[in-house]
């Protein structure tokens, strides 16, 4: 879910860089929670095999072996990300492991990527897009279609929260709590809000042949542990910032009861529980250079 809500609230999983959710237990977590639509949703962005791909801000890493299988022996990954402890996680993976093709790891920003113009056949930029103000997406994605040759692909995947549902709970919980929290001034919740905008942040971007799809992630009790953590961590983060936050009556006391740790097992174990994660994955691709 990867959702944080004001300066001055818990920071919860943070890495070095302080950010919130970006630590790399809980990206491991939230991968494993929601490993086969993410597969599905990275294998419809159209990578082939020898291609050069870049995972900008790659986390733990979690994607790299399916993109190594997508690229293949002839193929080849570079990992970028801002926390330099996340990469330090993925060079001791990538070492660890017997990917088939060769992986770049190191720490920068999207913001300025150490990486010559056409560099690449695609960017996979992935759960990330919520942590970056207006000014910086556009920034980044100029970065992305700089460091992508013509004809290559630029792929935006983040949580939808307009989707997000933890039924039996008020439909529009999570969304209206998201709400309230960039009204208050959290970057991270407005960053957020725009992801059903992506595929216009796309083609503002010069990008073309610009699709989007949104991907629900279901989940229902019993939970297998991995799940159950990753869910149970976002609920605890969401109800402890509701905390005295100007949201309806109803909502209010939803956020209460899941304050409480008894109450939130309960919800969790409950077989009418629906947990529902939204996500959108923006495809576009880099236009031909006019002559000249
Ligand atoms: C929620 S995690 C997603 C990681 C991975 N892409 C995944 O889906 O599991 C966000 C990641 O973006 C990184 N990040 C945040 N801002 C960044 C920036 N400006 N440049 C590069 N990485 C950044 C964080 O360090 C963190 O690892």
């Amino acid at each position: 879910m990867g959702c944080a809500m004001t300066a001055g609230t818990p920071n919860t999983h943070a890495s070095s860089t302080g950010q919130t959710f970006t630590d790399a237990a809980w990206l491991d977590d939230h991968f494993e929670a929601s490993r086969p639509e993410y597969e599905a949703q990275l294998r419809a962005v159209g990578i082939r095999p020898g291609w050069r791909v870049l995972d900008a801000a790659c986390g733990s890493g979690p994607f790299l072996p399916w993109l190594a299988a997508l690229v293949g022996p002839a193929g080849h990954l570079a990992a970028l990300d801002l926390a330099p402890d996340n990469v330090a996680v993925v060079e001791r993976r990538v070492a660890m492991s017997a990917l088939p093709c060769p992986v770049e790891a190191r720490a920068g920003t999207v913001l300025a990527l150490p990486y010559a113009d056409d560099s690449f056949d695609a960017v996979w930029f992935a759960n990330t897009s919520q942590y970056l103000s207006d000014a910086e997406l556009a920034t980044a994605l100029a970065e992305f279609r700089r460091v992508v040759r013509p004809g290559g692909l630029v792929a935006v995947k983040d949580a939808d929260l307009a989707y997000h549902s933890i039924a039996p709970a008020p439909r529009g919980l999570v969304l209206r709590l998201v709400e309230e929290g960039a009204r208050r001034g959290s970057g991270q919740s407005a960053g957020t809000l725009r992801t059903p905008l992506l595929g216009g942040w796309l083609r503002r971007a010069g990008l073309v042949e610009v699709w989007r799809r949104a991907t629900l992630i279901e989940r229902a009790p019993p939970l297998d542990a991995t799940t159950r953590r990753f869910w149970r961590g976002s609920l605890t983060f969401f109800a402890s910032v509701s905390a005295g936050w100007d949201l309806p009556e109803a909502d209010r006391e939803a956020w209460e009861g899941l304050r409480d740790p008894d109450t939130l097992d309960r919800f969790l174990d409950d077989p009418d529980t629906c947990l529902i994660e939204g996500n959108v994955l923006a495809v576009g691709r880099v236009p031909a250079r006019e002559n000249g």
